[in-house]
């Protein structure tokens, strides 16, 4: 079976009174969530450690952004082997805000997912289309050519894959996807995971992209929406902590 997934994204905001207060919060709370959901916080790289002292178990910790090498002379860059060995379960990567801030292609999104599952990490891979791809037909064929070479690297290590669909055009800005968008894209990329021979049916897919308390319900009782990847709501406890309780108890 899936695994149900809600990671909050804290992207560069936060600061140790927040991980103190908000995460001190949402452990209480996602240990009497009853629908299985998987609680996984993802904080600046700094405060990896104060969030996980908090956590006690009850959240996943991830990392935002990991380097594409090993180790060795990159000033600033931390490597997935830093991430696991500082307690985090999850690495994020191929964000559309490293995609288009940084640069990040789908070939270094391929290299940098090799080295997640090898240090033993699951990688969320993000994948999603600009406004201006929705608008001239492509998102689909922007989106599938994302995950087949975002994807490239892997073999065996599926297990170690969750990806999220996040449109770009909707990520901050208020506006997101209708539950039947997303679900068709979802549809879509599971089809094409299982074209690239990947066990499609037990790979989660999240959702991202303005993911709020009160559009979570519709987007979650989706048949292909595993999850959401939350940015701003997830800076706000009940609000976050309200996202993962409406996974439908039953699916
Ligand atoms: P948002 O961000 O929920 O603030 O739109 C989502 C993301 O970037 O992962």
């Amino acid at each position: 079976m899936r695994r149900k997934i809600v990671a909050g994204n804290w992207k560069m905001n936060g600061s140790k009174g927040l991980s103190e207060k908000l995460v001190g919060y949402v452990q209480a709370e996602a240990g009497s969530l009853d629908n299985g959901v998987e609680v996984v916080i993802i904080p600046p790289a700094i405060y990896i450690r104060d969030v996980l002292d908090q956590a006690d178990g009850a959240i996943s910790v991830g990392v935002q952004n990991v380097g594409q090498w090993q180790s060795g002379a990159y000033t600033g860059e931390i490597s997935s082997e830093m991430a696991k060995d500082s307690g985090c379960k999850y690495v994020l990567v191929g964000h559309s805000e490293r995609r288009q801030i940084f640069g990040e292609t789908d070939e270094l999104v391929a290299e940098k997912v090799a080295l997640i599952v090898a240090s033993g990490l699951a990688a969320i891979v993000c994948v999603g289309e600009t406004l201006e791809e929705r608008e001239s037909g492509l998102a689909e064929s922007v989106v599938a050519s994302q995950v087949r070479l975002g994807l490239s690297a892997v073999s065996g290590e599926w297990k170690s894959i969750v990806v999220a669909y996040e449109p770009v055009w909707a990520i901050g800005t208020g506006k997101t996807a209708t539950a039947e968008d997303a679900q068709a894209m979802h549809a879509s990329i599971r089809s094409v995971l299982k074209g690239m021979g990947a066990p499609a049916e037990e790979i989660s897919l999240l959702y991202g992209g303005s993911v709020k308390a009160d559009n979570a319900a519709a987007l979650f009782s989706e048949p292909d929406i595993d999850g959401g990847l939350i940015g701003g709501a997830s800076l706000v406890a009940e609000e976050f902590i309200s996202i993962c309780r409406y996974f439908p108890a039953s699916s």
